[in-house]
């Protein structure tokens, strides 16, 4: 029973996440163990609210246009002048590093007639408008105009750029368009927290790839915020996946997150049996290599390494050796110490959601997030990115940031070879969702339902974009003037 609110969801039958954590070979610490939950009611959710036009507008308005949100890793814009382009919703921001090593974003717009300052990532002395010429410093100060003649009124204008708030945590560079936002921390709250003890500043971005998709960006986001679709959509993960039993909690009005557990396989496959080698053996070949992998190895005539069989001491289980795995090959990839860290942290499936649209995953194994956003200002079209964050290495240079390698439509995961194993599980995610987006214009009851407990993070989600909206709105017709 949650202490604070008194409610107690049903949970699947089976052993809780807290049952395996009892098993840990190392001391869990205690944010991971069980969090609050809420009792959001079990109505249904309009369909609508996934390619209304007007629902649109007012999320692009009352909640993109209000909500912190990560542009950059700090390491992309390293120098005074480095600059950074960060789109979403139909705005664009210049995000620059200052001469006082402090980080400023600007309205990517020249006060003159509009027209965007800055094409793209580089570094820049200034910021010089391709159409007539007038130029703004690296600070947002006007700096020069070749037709002054023609604008006495600019005299005595403060023509800086617009600014917006930037804040940062973990290495990443937070904005907020909305001027009166509360500040970054107390969004992230819980979550900045429980990192302190993975202390994503001291990571570097080794992966970046995203892909468009033909969804809203709030079916994008759902199918990463419940585990258990595994049975249908992984099939491959049931044996070493604690799907149905993983663990859901709400810290905050912001923060949500799932815990899946892996190693173990999943309650559904229980009757089955299944020995711990068998287990590790179906991790095994899940994490194989890739297609592209595969074929760059047939075209380079390289050989895989031979592995060393799998053997386990007496009372080891899939999921302890494992683990003990992954510490070993991080600790000889990093050079850092992962002995004394839990079974938990080195395994599991640790995803923290940020509202409403980001996920970073605690533990060390390594460190994904997420990000889900519309592409542009079509409903329909969302863009999802997967990043891969590794810690410094503790004897070595910061390595330089992966670039973003950004897939089309019409391309699939597996066309980033760098995605491995992980590109055919993106792969089945996304083989739903176009089904999804057609499947809720199709709907003859007009409403979407989500599963009490495992679902509770999605209908959060849905509840504060609507609160938001409705608060919005409020303060509308009280006269308030909200970002445009
Ligand atoms: S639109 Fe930029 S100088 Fe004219
Ligand atoms: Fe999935």
């Amino acid at each position: 029973m949650d202490q604070a609110t008194g409610y107690r969801p049903d949970r699947h039958p089976s052993e809780s996440y807290e049952d395996i954590l009892e098993r840990d070979t190392r001391a869990v610490p205690d944010h991971l163990r069980q969090g609050p939950t809420l009792d959001l009611g079990d109505g249904g959710i309009p369909v609508t609210d996934y390619f209304d036009p007007q629902h649109f507008a007012d999320e692009v308005r009352h909640v993109w246009l209000k909500v912190w949100q990560w542009t950059c890793r700090e390491e992309e814009i390293p120098e005074p002048g480095d600059v950074f382009v960060y789109e979403n919703v139909g705005k664009s921001l210049i995000v620059t590093r200052q001469a006082d090593g402090s980080i400023k974003a600007f309205y990517n717009s020249c006060l003159h007639r509009g027209r965007k300052l800055v094409d793209g990532d580089g570094h820049r002395s200034h910021f010089w408008c391709k159409y007539h010429g007038m130029s703004w410093t690296c600070a947002g100060r006007f700096r020069s105009n070749p037709i002054d003649w023609d604008f006495p009124q600019f005299q005595d204008r403060d023509m800086s750029l617009p600014e917006v708030k930037v804040a940062t945590w973990g290495g990443f560079v937070f904005v907020n368009f909305d001027p009166d936002a509360a500040p970054l921390m107390e969004t992230l709250g819980p979550l900045a927290e429980h990192f302190e003890r993975y202390d994503l500043a001291d990571h570097y971005k080794a992966l970046h790839v995203s892909k468009v998709v033909p969804c809203n960006w709030k079916v994008m986001a759902e199918a990463f915020m419940e585990s258990h679709h595994t049975i249908a959509t992984h099939p491959q993960l049931v044996p070493f996946l604690g799907d149905v039993n993983s663990q859901y909690d709400i810290l905050s009005d912001h923060v949500s997150r799932q815990f899946t557990a892996t190693g173990v396989v999943s309650p559904t496959m229980a009757s089955r049996n299944l020995s711990d080698m068998a287990i590790l053996q179906a991790m095994e070949a899940a994490g194989g290599g890739s297609d592209a992998e595969e074929d760059d190895r047939a075209r380079t005539g390289a050989r895989d390494t031979p592995k060393a069989p799998m053997t386990l001491q007496d009372g080891q289980t899939a999921r302890t050796y494992a683990a003990e795995m992954t510490r070993q090959a991080l600790a000889a990839e990093d050079g850092w110490d992962y002995a004394g860290r839990s079974d938990a942290e080195m395994m599991d499936a640790l995803l923290y959601n940020v509202f409403p649209h980001q996920s970073f995953w605690a533990g060390y194994a390594p460190n994904l997030v997420y990000r889900w956003r519309p592409e542009g200002l079509n409903p329909e079209l969302s863009v999802m990115e997967i990043i891969i964050l590794k810690r410094v290495p503790k004897n070595g240079k910061r390595p330089a940031p992966a670039a973003e390698h950004r897939l089309r439509l019409d391309q699939d995961w597996s066309d980033a070879p760098s995605l491995g194993a992980l590109a055919k599980v993106f792969e089945q995610d996304m083989e739903n969702l176009p089904h999804v987006q057609t499947g809720l214009r199709s709907s003859g009851t007009g409403v979407v339902n989500f599963a009490l407990y495992s679902e509770m993070r999605i209908r959060h989600l849905h509840v504060k974009i609507a609160r938001m909206i409705a608060d919005g709105k409020q303060m509308l017709q009280q006269g308030h003037v909200l970002p445009a």
